[in-house]
């Protein structure tokens, strides 16, 4: 399958920094590529370098009425975004989101056809008590018991161990292998057509590690987050998706 890159801004940028950002952008053949940015750019990202997919970072459980400062799912495709990521460890941490919302985030994006990219990893102390399936599975749990199996082949999944993002610190090459192998049995035991999810890998992704992460069968592509600010590494990143290293 065509692997995805999709850069995650997160809460970085103004108007200034994202042109001169996206003046560095060309989409190569072969992979696709998306930039999920933060809400009030969604705008200016309505002109963009061809070929280059828009997404958010967040979006509303709910529809549509009275819940300040939320943004629906509505709103995002009528921005033209093809994706949000949904459950990124910073908002299940900072923000208080538990497995239920994330849930409930992926099924309001599907509804309004946006593609949730839901982020699942476990973090350092739950890796060292040997527990990542574990963890792994009861995040994926909460989402396929909203979405159906048949729903859940359509969305993204992104694998980020938490201890690996922004950190520096990547993942090995052999652990990516193991949990993205490990997921895609899970998916299988739940009756999903596991074959056809994208299984992005993200966490300290960078233009020196990119090729060898993206050698990896079972890698899908990658969810990159500082790396995604800097056009020559993106770009860098993204060739190495393309298999044009
Ligand atoms: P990082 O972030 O590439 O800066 O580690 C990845 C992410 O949080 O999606």
């Amino acid at each position: 399958m065509t692997r995805l890159v999709a850069g995650n801004w997160k809460m970085n940028g103004s108007l200034a920094a994202n042109s001169a950002l996206l003046e560095g952008l060309a989409v190569p053949v072969g992979v696709e590529v998306a930039v999920c940015v933060p809400f009030p750019y969604l705008a200016q990202l309505q002109q963009r370098p061809a070929g280059l997919a828009l997404g958010a970072q967040d979006v509303s459980e709910f529809e549509s009425g009275a819940y300040t400062g939320e943004v629906s799912a509505a709103m995002l495709a009528d921005f033209g975004c093809r994706y949000v990521i949904v459950g990124h460890s910073e908002r299940r941490a900072l923000f208080g989101e538990d497995d239920e919302v994330v849930g409930r985030k992926a099924r309001a994006a599907m509804a309004a056809g946006v593609v949730p990219i839901v982020c699942v990893g476990e973090t350092l102390t739950e890796r060292d008590e040997g527990r990542v399936m574990q963890v792994i599975g009861r995040q994926l749990e909460a989402v396929i018991k909203v979405l159906g199996a048949q729903a859940m082949s359509a969305v993204v999944l992104a694998y980020e161990p938490v201890w690996a993002i922004g950190s520096g610190r990547s993942a090995e090459v052999a652990q990516v292998a193991e949990v993205h192998a490990g997921i895609r049995e899970w998916l299988r035991r739940q009756g999903v057509a596991a074959g056809s999810v994208r299984i992005l890998y993200g966490g300290s992704v960078k233009a020196e590690n990119a090729a060898a992460l993206f050698a990896v069968p079972e890698v899908d592509g990658g969810l990159i987050g500082g790396a995604s600010l800097v056009a020559r590494d993106f770009m860098t990143i993204c060739r190495a998706a393309a298999g044009v290293v």
